[in-house]
C-alpha cells in the first residue's frame, strides 16, 4: 500500500471538507443542533461532511471499512478500516469558536497505517503515515523538547456527560495547576494531539474518548517523536477510551502521575 499517497490524496480531501464546514459555519443557527446525549451535539455540517469523506475515501480505498462517528459505512471487523470524526470540536462550531477539526484515520486492525487532523480555522492540515514522519502543510514536525512535567503545557479535555471518574480528574488538575506551566482544555481532541505532535503541548490525556477522536492525531504525534500510551501505560489507546499522548521525554513521569490519581 502507498501510504504517503493515500495521507495526501486524504489531506486533500479534509480541506476539501473543511471548506464545507467554514462555509456552513457562517450560516449555523440554534434550530440546526441536534441532541444526541447529555451535552452531545451534531448538526447536519457534521453529517453531511462524513457523507462527503466517506464517498472520497471509498474511491480511495474501496476494500477498507469505516468506524464514523455519525454512522455512515460499515466496519470490516479486525481489518483496514478508516476512522472517521468528520468535525471534532462541535460545541465549539456551534458557538463560532475554533478550533474544530476534520480527523480520519487509517488502520489494520488497532495498527494505525495514516492519520490526517485538518484544523479548518487556521487552515492547518497534519499528517503521518507509518514509518513516514509526520508534517504540517508540507513542513515536517517534532514534539517538544521540555524535559519534565515541570517545564510543561498540558492539554485535556474535561468531562461532560460521564462525572463518575470526576474526584480522580480534579486531583490530576489540582497537580498539574501547580506543577506545570499550565492547564488547556481547547474542546477538540483531535486538534490537541496534532498540537503535541508540532510541540504546541506537551503532554494531553483525556478519558472517555471514541476511536475516531484518537485514531489519526494519536499516529501523528508518533510519527512526531511522541508517545501515545493508555493510562497504565499500555496500548489500548485506540478503543480503551483513555490516552495519554507526549513528547516522549516526560511520558513516564506524566503517565505516573495519571496513573496514581486513576488507578489509585
Ligand atoms: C469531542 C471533542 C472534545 C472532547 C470530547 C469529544 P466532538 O468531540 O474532541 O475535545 O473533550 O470528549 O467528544 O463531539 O466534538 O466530535
Ligand atoms: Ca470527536
Ligand atoms: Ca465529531
Amino acid at each position: 500500500m502507498q501510504l504517503e499517497k493515500i495521507c495526501l490524496n486524504v489531506c486533500q480531501l479534509a480541506r476539501e471538507t473543511g471548506l464545507f464546514i467554514n462555509q456552513e459555519g457562517e450560516k449555523i443557527k440554534a434550530e440546526n443542533v441536534e441532541v444526541k446525549g447529555l451535552n452531545n451535539f451534531v448538526t447536519y455540517v457534521d453529517k453531511n461532511a462524513e457523507a462527503k469523506i466517506v464517498e472520497g475515501l471509498k474511491k480511495l480505498l474501496p476494500e477498507a471499512g469505516f468506524i464514523a462517528e455519525e454512522g455512515s459505512g460499515k466496519e470490516a471487523k479486525g481489518a483496514l478500516n478508516w476512522i472517521i470524526d468528520p468535525l471534532d470540536g462541535t460545541t465549539n462550531f456551534i458557538h463560532g469558536m475554533p478550533p474544530h477539526a476534520v480527523s480520519i484515520g487509517l488502520a489494520d486492525g488497532e495498527e494505525l497505517l495514516a492519520g490526517v487532523v485538518y484544523e479548518v480555522k487556521a487552515d492547518e492540515c497534519f499528517y503521518a503515515w507509518k514509518g513516514g514522519n509526520a508534517f504540517m502543510n508540507n513542513k515536517q514536525i517534532h514534539v517538544s523538547k521540555a524535559p519534565t512535567v515541570a517545564d510543561s503545557l498540558i492539554a485535556t479535555g474535561f468531562p461532560y456527560y460521564d462525572f463518575d471518574q470526576m474526584q480522580a480528574f480534579m486531583g490530576t488538575l489540582e497537580y498539574l495547576f501547580q506543577n506545570s506551566h499550565g492547564v488547556r482544555r481547547i474542546g477538540s481532541a483531535a486538534t490537541d494531539l496534532a498540537y503535541v505532535a508540532c510541540g504546541r503541548f506537551d503532554s494531553f490525556y483525556e478519558y472517555n474518548l471514541n476511536p475516531w477522536d484518537v485514531a489519526a492525531g494519536a499516529l501523528i504525534v508518533k510519527e512526531a517523536g511522541g508517545q501515545v500510551s493508555d493510562f497504565k501505560g499500555e496500548s489500548n489507546y485506540l478503543f480503551g477510551r483513555e490516552i495519554i499522548a507526549s513528547n516522549n521525554n516526560t511520558h513516564k513521569e506524566f503517565l505516573a502521575l495519571i496513573n496514581k490519581y486513576f488507578y489509585k
